[in-house]
């Protein structure tokens, strides 16, 4: 029987997982249209990982439901695995073996039809050509990294899940992955990202921001910006380390950032917030702007409220 077709790629209700008595996911809910760019933001520790191994049928949710691929996450993982490529956080492949060994070794574990001549299309694919001889322990981070990206579309995945694939890459070797991301996104691929990069969330079609295990926010970048209702000043001048002090102290003021030589001031009542301000507009050495909350205001913001939500 082939597999259903249907429009989501992932849908799934409730998820919940435990480790040791301690919750890490909690009643977790979420939505993958086909063909899109997902991506999968939180701290350090907020249950990325968790959740992306639930998925793809790797760990069993201790609570809740729901497909990936039109299967059952709880009784047709191995149909799942079949058809997702899993980017795993750290390196996977072989590094004492060649790039050539390692793409035809997947292709073998996969069956696909002609390993050797699908590891060379995917050599060329990458831009890896002259190097198949190459160790894959010796090849720079972000070669690295796009060989395991080509690794796993070897076997022609419907999903991918990539977990936090481009951690300590340099930026253009980052952007060179991230067109790589909307090339197969193009060809159809739904592809589900975990980042802690800022600028590659701007490159999503839709974000969720998880901490402390729960979901706190879902939609696209505008879409998150505005439904965190974040008021935001940039105050540029002298002596921003004292203004900033200050203003952390006030009322009002819910998050002060240094961004090179002016600061971000934001909070979510306009009103205190303005009152916050006022004393500094008497300081004509300052400039003071209204600006609009960048994507990193607003996790900051909802990190925050979320843990004040769970002490
Ligand atoms: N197999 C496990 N056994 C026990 N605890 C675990 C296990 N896997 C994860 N955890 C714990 O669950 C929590 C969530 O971990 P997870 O790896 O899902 O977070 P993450 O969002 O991927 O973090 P990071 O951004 O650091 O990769 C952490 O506190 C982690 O220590
Ligand atoms: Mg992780």
């Amino acid at each position: 029987m082939n597999a259903p077709a249907p429009e989501i790629a992932i849908e799934v209700e409730g998820l919940t997982k435990s480790f040791n008595g301690r919750v890490v996911v909690r009643d977790l809910s979420m939505r993958v249209k086909r063909g899109e760019i997902y991506g999968f933001l939180g701290p350090n520790g907020s249950g990325k990982t968790t959740t992306i191994r639930m998925l793809c049928g790797l760990l069993t949710p201790d609570a809740g439901r729901g497909t990936c691929l039109g299967f059952d996450i709880r009784t047709e993982a191995d149909k799942i695995k079949r058809r997702v490529g899993y980017m795993t956080q750290r390196f996977s492949l072989y590094q004492d073996l060649s790039v050539r060994e390692n793409l035809e070794f997947v292709a073998r574990l996969y069956g696909v039809a002609d390993p050797v001549g699908a590891a060379r299309a995917m050599v060329e694919r990458l831009g890896l050509k002259g190097r198949e001889e190459q160790l894959a322990g010796s090849l720079s981070g972000g070669w690295k990294q796009r060989l395991a990206l080509g690794a796993c579309t070897l076997p022609e995945p419907q999903l991918l899940l990539l977990d936090e694939p481009t951690a300590g890459v340099d930026p253009k070797a980052r952007r060179e992955f991230w067109n790589e991301i909307h090339a197969l996104a193009g060809q159809g691929l739904t592809v589900l990202v975990s980042t802690h990069y800022m600028d590659e969330a701007e490159r999503c079609h839709e974000i969720a921001y998880i901490a402390y295990g729960q979901l706190l926010t879902v939609g696209s970048v505008p879409e998150v910006i505005a439904g965190a209702h974040l008021v935001t000043y940039t105050v540029s001048g002298d002596d921003l380390g004292r203004i900033a002090t200050e203003l952390e102290a006030c009322e009002g003021v819910d998050m002060v950032a240094p961004f090179g030589a002016s600061l971000h001031v934001s909070g979510r009542d306009r009103d205190k917030l303005e009152a916050a301000m006022t004393p500094l507009r008497e300081n004509r050495s300052l400039r003071i702007e209204p600006s609009e909350a960048s994507l990193e205001d607003v996790f900051i913001d909802l990190m925050s409220r979320s843990r004040d939500n769970f002490q």
